[in-house]
């Protein structure tokens, strides 16, 4: 097994890279699969989430080749995937099963999509309602009492002469994974996609289609999708991939948690349905300050990010700022304990069906802490403190929490043990090291158990 080791540390500084970002990672190799010609992806992170998607593409034909800093695909265009040979097994990552769920449905061949136990307790009727309702041949897997579908996901091919139809869908939750999924079908249908989110949730599916000349038209929380008078295809792109903010989120958690520390993050993608935990530490009074980068891939911004340690405010966060930091609550989490006083984060009831229930091991973990905190159905409370004791944590197999953990325990008054922390390959490899680099007293080390 594998663990952090992690001791209370004095001022980081120095500037810092995260991994590539996760999202814009599966998309453009999904993107660059179906492009036609050799697409290069520079400075892709082929972390665990990434991989399984590029696994799944491979297995359907596609020849993904790593050199040196950058990943070569050769696309196949939009009708080449070939039927892969068995199952096509999506790890840990919902991104890959949903996504490829949607492209999946659209083919002339059929094929399973399994899991691992995370994954395969993770809700998927949101993909398979609407997916089969614009007539595609999806079924979930259907588990004791409830009425929700798991996976296994399993897709029948189209038959002969059979397309996808149009679909004007209201999506009953913000999630980008859905709307992918809807979209990367809509552009074999033989009519418009039209969504529509109630809050807008992460839009780089939208911008790399438009990049790719992909006829789509965005209005706030909605999106149209119309490959009626389309040609059908794209041509053969090279994209560099910024850093993941939600990697950064840690680098800055951290930084804030530990005091007199300055540190920059450079290279970070802040598309602004991403950057609500920026927002959130502006109102808190941080000292955060985003310098815009010149690097503009498939119309998603980047940015240098500077974070000097600072007195702050407690924060409420909700609504759809809430979404535009889904990720990112765990992070958020342990720097609002710097904050005097009761931090509140609302309006994240998605958060129960991520890798974890993300509420539930938020709170179990900073109760380690010693934190008094406290779980609403949508979200979760804590008192900021200094007064943080070094804790054994157990990250329940989630990334987010043992990198959150790891942070928490620079701050914490003694030695800090974070179990089983394999699971951060899946978004920020080399997260411990890059930690540090900027001075952190964290090791991470195999441990016979
Ligand atoms: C993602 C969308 C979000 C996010 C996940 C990545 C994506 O999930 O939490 O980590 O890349 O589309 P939902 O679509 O379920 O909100």
């Amino acid at each position: 097994m594998k663990q952090y080791r992690v001791r209370t540390s004095q001022r980081l500084s120095g500037t810092a890279r995260v991994a590539s970002d996760k999202s814009i990672g599966h998309r453009a190799l999904i993107l660059a699969a179906l492009a036609e010609g050799e697409c290069v992806l520079d400075e892709l992170t082929l972390s665990g989430d990434v991989r399984a998607t590029q696994h799944a593409l491979m297995a359907m034909g596609v020849v993904i080749r790593e050199q040196d800093e950058s990943t070569r695909v050769q696309g196949v265009g939009l009708r080449g995937l070939q039927l892969p040979n068995g199952h096509i097994d999506c790890g840990n990552s919902g991104t890959t099963m949903r996504l490829i769920a949607g492209l999946l449905c659209a083919q002339h061949f059929g094929t399973r999509l399994v899991g691992d136990a995370s994954l395969s307790r993770r809700p998927m009727k949101r993909i398979v309602d609407p997916l089969r309702a614009r007539g595609a041949h999806i079924m979930g897997t259907v588990r004791s009492e409830s009425t929700e579908l798991f996976p296994p996901l399993s897709v029948a091919p189209l038959v002969k002469g059979e397309s996808l139809l149009g679909i004007e869908y209201e999506m009953p939750v913000a999630s980008a994974q859905v709307k992918s999924a809807l979209l990367l079908s809509g552009l074999y249908a033989n009519g418009l996609t039209a969504l529509r989110e109630p809050t807008l949730s992460r839009d780089h599916t939208e911008r790399m289609l438009a990049a790719l000349g992909v006829p789509i038209e965005r209005m706030a929380s909605m999106v149209v999708l119309d490959p009626v008078e389309w040609r059908g295809g794209w041509d053969a792109f090279r994209w560099t991939m910024p850093g993941d903010l939600s990697a950064a989120a840690f680098l800055i958690a951290a930084a804030q948690l530990v005091p007199k520390s300055v540190v920059e993050v450079v290279n970070v993608g802040v598309n602004p349905t991403r950057t609500g935990m920026l927002d959130a530490l502006r109102s808190m009074r941080a000292q955060v300050n985003v310098v815009p980068g010149d690097e503009t891939v498939a119309d998603e911004p980047t940015a240098r990010i500077h974070i000097e340690q600072a007195t702050i405010a407690r924060g409420r966060v909700g609504g759809e700022l809430t979404t535009r930091m889904i990720d990112d609550v765990p992070a958020y989490a342990a720097l609002a304990l710097s904050a005097p006083g009761k931090t509140e984060i609302r309006d994240a009831e998605e958060l129960r069906v991520k890798e974890s229930d993300r509420i539930a091991s938020t709170i179990l973990m900073l109760r380690a802490f010693g934190v008094t905190c406290g779980e609403f159905e949508d979200g979760l409370w804590l008192e900021g403190t200094d007064r943080l004791r070094a804790a054994t944590v157990d990250c329940q197999g989630d990334h987010r929490i043992a990198m959150a953990a790891a942070c928490i325990g620079l701050r914490a008054d003694g030695e800090t043990i974070v179990r089983n922390v394999e699971c951060v390959q899946t978004s920020f490899p080399g997260f411990a090291r890059v930690l540090r680099s900027l001075g952190a007293d964290i090791v991470e080390e195999e441990v016979n158990v």
